[in-house]
Parts: C-alpha cells; structure tokens; sequence
C-alpha cells in the first residue's frame, strides 16, 4: 500500500543493509518512522512492545527473526533456543507460533551449513505469501460488498463496521478485513466505514490513518457506538479480523470484538471474520475455554497516548491517582455469532465442517 504516493509492505528485506526494516507503529498514526530489526533482541522487543503488529505480521517477523537466528548459530540447539525466545513475545496471535513452527520443520533436516540461507529464502516466502493470502481474502469478501451494493439505491454507500486494526499494517500488505475494503473502493463501489477507536491502544486511529490515505469514507466512532448504529440500521456489516480461530469457528480478536458480535446478532447484521488460513489453530475447539488472554496491565488503560496541540506525542492520564486499570487485550466470540469466515479458498460457516471442507490438506 502507498505512503505518501510510494509503496510499502509493513515490512521488507534491506540487502544493502542486510537486515530487516520494519514500521515502527508506536508512532502512528502521528508519525511514519521506519526501524532496522538487527539483533534477536530487536525482534523481540519489536513484537513485546507492538512495533509491529497484527498476527500476520507478528508471525512474518518472528521467520525473519528464526533466519537471523540461523545466521547467528545455526545449530539444532540454538534453532530450539531462538523458537522458545521469539515464542514468549506474545501469547495470542497464533501466527506466530504457525511460523516459528513451519521454520522449524523446513530447517531441522537440513545441513547446518545451509539453514541460513534456507530460513532467509523462508521468510520471504511466509512474507510473500502472505500478501497473496490477503489478496484473496479481499476479493472473496469482495462479493459480499457487491451483493450488499447491488441492493442499494445507486450512489448509497455500503456501511460497513471493523473492530481494531486487521489492515495492510498488521498483515505484510493488504490487510485481512480490511482487504475486501480496498479491493471494494479499486473496483468503484461506494463505502463508508464505522472505525471503532479500539481503547486502550485505539489501533483504529491506524486503520483511519489507512482508509484516509486510501480516500475511503469513514468514521472514528467510540467502542460502544456500534451497537447503537446497529439498532438504527446504520450498518450493513461487520468484517474483523481475528488473532486465532479455533478448528470450530471460535473467533478470538481485540477486547470488545465479541460485544460487537452480539449486537449484529441481535440486530440481524451480518458478522463476517476475515482468516488467513495460518490464523486458524488446529489444536483447540473451545476459544474460551483454551486461548490464553494475557492482561496487558493497567498503564494502557490509565493512560492515553496521543499528540498534544504542539505537536509532542505524548501520555495523558485519564484517571484519579491511584485507579487501577483492568486490561485482558483479546476476547472469543463464540462461533454461533459468526456469519461466516472469509479465507483465502472462499467463505466458510464458522463450524468445524465448514474450515475441514475448505482446507482438509491443513486439518489433519
Ligand atoms: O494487539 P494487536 O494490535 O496485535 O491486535 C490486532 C488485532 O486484534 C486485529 O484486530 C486482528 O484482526 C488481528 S491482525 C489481522
């Protein structure tokens, strides 16, 4: 996607610089600033601290971390030592895990000498396919928007409502619910997006930052409007994103994810989940019962981070002295409340038949 008229994925290869550049987006949407990843301390503090995010894009950097790690030391320990510490950044997004495992399978049965080389050539691959990934998933959601426009008075916007930052920035390009938005805006259809601001880190202030760069009508609404402009036919559908997807459907995204879900299912609005086929964990049925949700502590929550009238990008608190935050960063919408999920092979019912019958080669 384009930054100021020049194109970037959310991160890329420097061979000049023989290290991975990546967004630094703890500044945006205020400031655009790049980073070189350089050490394995880098990656993890990268992923820890929300440089990058997204599941795609945590699962992508942490192979660029396994192929620094390869460079470093290229042994079966070491391999076993860098998956443990690039695995303790972040508990949710199971990307993360998807590709630290799929490195470890490619590299494990090669010659010492050449795992370096084959984990760098691996990373690009899980990068590039990601990109592919997104890509289908904009143009199967893409259908939806174009049935929902073909009902409409012609010039009537499609309305449609996301939750957290699932955009070209928390993927490598293109975004998961946000890619059947940008491949609706290329092909013409009128949009106008509900952005909920997504407290405590208002990742929706990113995806303003994207649509607004895209020309893509939208509106940065409070977390708990939705379910108002549900009530008052404002909304045509939902698409989020998701961090992990259980094999029966249960969809685990941003805190406040599954209140939304709840009033499109009380409010007959359709409540689509776009899912990358790495996002979907084979291992676990109950979302609720088995995705670790980790309290991400009480300064995200007592604090807010934004850009002063001079310009400074800064803290604010919110909150008397003393008041303590509580801050679980994900919830698990049941899969009962999911319309449907939009992969890359096609949409699928939130059900385990519905993801075996899309992709029996993965279900095993
Ligand atoms: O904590 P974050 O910002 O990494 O969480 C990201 C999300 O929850 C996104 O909404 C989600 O869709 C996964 S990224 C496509």
């Amino acid at each position: 996607m384009k930054v100021d008229g020049t194109h970037y994925r959310s991160l890329w290869w420097d061979a000049k610089k023989d290290a991975l550049q990546i967004i630094d987006q703890r500044w945006l949407p205020h400031e655009f600033r790049t980073q070189s990843v350089v050490t394995l301390q880098d990656f993890a503090d990268a992923i820890i601290q929300m440089r990058v995010r997204g599941a795609p894009l945590i699962g992508a950097t942490a192979a660029y971390g396994m192929a620094l790690a390869m460079f470093i030391d290229p042994s079966d320990a070491h391999m076993a030592q860098a998956w443990e510490f690039l695995h303790n950044t972040r508990p949710t997004a199971i990307n993360l895990r998807w590709a630290l495992n799929r490195c470890q399978t490619a590299l494990l049965p090669l010659p010492v000498a050449d795992r370096a080389g084959a984990a760098l050539a691996l990373a690009h691959d899980i990068a590039n396919e990601d990109v592919e990934i997104n890509r289908q998933i904009g143009l199967n959601g893409l259908n939806l928007i174009q049935d929902i426009a073909a009902k409409k008075p012609s010039g009537e916007p499609v309305r449609l409502l996301t939750h957290c930052n699932a955009g070209w920035i928390a993927t490598v390009d293109w975004g998961t619910a946000t890619s059947p938005m940008y491949h609706a805006h290329n092909a013409g259809i009128a949009l106008h997006i509900w952005v909920d601001e997504t407290r405590p880190r208002n990742q929706d202030a990113l995806t303003s930052w994207e649509l607004g760069s895209h020309g893509i009508a939208h509106t940065y609404i409070t977390d708990n409007a939705g379910g108002h402009l549900m009530q008052h036919g404002q909304v045509d559908m939902v698409i989020t994103g998701t961090d992990r997807t259980t094999r029966r459907g249960d969809v685990c995204n941003k805190i406040g994810t599954y209140l939304k879900a709840l009033a499109a299912h009380d409010n007959g609005v359709p409540f689509y989940v776009a899912l990358p086929s790495p996002t979907i964990d084979w291992t676990v049925a109950d979302g609720v019962a088995d995705i670790p949700i980790k309290d991400r502590g009480e300064r995200e929550i007592t604090y807010v981070m934004g850009r002063n009238n001079a310009g400074q990008i800064t803290e604010v608190q919110v909150t008397p002295d003393g008041t303590h935050g509580g801050n679980p960063a994900f919830d698990v919408t049941p899969n009962r409340l999911v319309s449907g999920l939009i992969t890359e092979r096609g949409i699928c019912d939130a059900s385990e038949a519905g993801l075996t019958a899309m992709f029996p080669d993965l279900s095993g």
